[in-house]
Formats: C-alpha cells, structure tokens, sequence
C-alpha cells in the first residue's frame, strides 16, 4: 500500500472532475462539498477518461462522457449501461489538511 499526497481539499472544486496522475496512475478526483472521491480515470466500457464527464453531485455519480455509463463515486461501481464492471476506486483520507489517497 503506498500512501499519494494529492493536494488540500481548496485544489478542487466542488461537482467537478479533475484528473491527477500519482506514480504510475491517473485517477480522477471529484469533489463534493468537504467529500472527496477517487476512482480510476478510465471508464470500464471502453478505454475514456470520466474526468471529462459531468458529476451529479445529488446522486454522487460521474457520467461517462462517451456513451453516457454512470458510475457510483463512493465505490466505482456502475449504475448504468453500458458499462458492466466497476472502475476503481481508491480510499481517500485527510491528514494535517492534506489528502492522502491509498494506492495498492
Ligand atoms: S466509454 Fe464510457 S460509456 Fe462507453
């Protein structure tokens, strides 16, 4: 497990995307209000970054932006066709006002 500073909570604005490469991933991190979540950035139907979907900030999900798949923030797991398999998802912790997210 390694440990990945990604920043403070006022790096990002609240009901959007934002794609940060750690090491050797890319993720996307949205955050809602003082919750932060981080999946994957690659959805699971085809090989397309979520960052460049929209979030639903009232449903905690992400909209793939190529064939409209939708994802669960709190867990990566697909709440629409047509992606079938979770993305990801990474826990996210605060840490002397930093993020801290947990990579495997
Ligand atoms: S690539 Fe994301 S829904 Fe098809």
């Amino acid at each position: 497990m390694t440990i990945c500073d990604i920043g403070v909570l006022d790096d990002y604005v609240s009901g959007a995307a934002c794609q940060v490469k750690v090491l050797d991933r890319v993720l996307v991190v949205v955050r809602i209000e003082d919750d932060v979540y981080i999946l994957d950035d690659r959805c699971s139907h085809e090989d397309f970054s979520l960052a460049e979907g929209e979030v639903n900030a009232e449903t905690c999900e992400i909209e793939c932006a190529r064939h409209g798949a939708m994802f669960r923030l709190s867990d990566g797991a697909p709440t629409s066709f047509p992606a079938t398999r979770p993305v990801a998802h990474y826990e996210v912790r605060t840490n002397d006002g930093r993020l801290e997210v947990s990579l495997p």
